[in-house]
């Protein structure tokens, strides 16, 4: 009985660094894919773009589901980025999210 105990805490353990490791690297994904793709128009902390500043509440306040489709399917003079796997998209929301001031 203990033994199993131990062998289901060991398992439950694995699976904690396991979650903590994937979403770390997708936050990171998030960072590097905006500097590559992003950065040019937006600036490197989001508010390059005077009247479309991310870092504002008027950014802020769109939903996650605004955001990612803002990203895929662009948006005026903003580029559509339809080849994006869905988390990177959403590491790119949660880059965003990190903007706010
Ligand atoms: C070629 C320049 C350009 C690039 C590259 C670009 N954007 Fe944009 N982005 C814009 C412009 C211009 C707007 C405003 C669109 C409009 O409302 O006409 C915009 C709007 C947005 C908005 C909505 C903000 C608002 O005020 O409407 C978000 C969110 C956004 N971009 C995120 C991103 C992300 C994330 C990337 C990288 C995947 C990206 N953009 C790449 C030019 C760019």
């Amino acid at each position: 009985m203990k033994k199993i105990s131990i062998q289901v805490l060991t398992l439950v353990a694995a699976l904690a660094v396991i979650l903590t490791l994937s979403l770390s690297a997708s936050a990171q994904d998030g960072a590097a894919l905006y500097k590559a793709k992003c950065a040019m128009c937006h600036g490197p902390d989001g508010s390059k773009l005077a009247g479309h500043n991310l870092q504002t509440a008027d950014v802020q306040k769109l939903s996650d589901a605004d955001i990612s489709g803002i990203i895929t399917n662009g948006k005026g003079k903003m580029p559509a980025y339809k080849s994006l796997k869905p988390e990177e998209v959403k590491g790119l929301v949660d880059h965003i999210r990190t903007l706010k001031k």
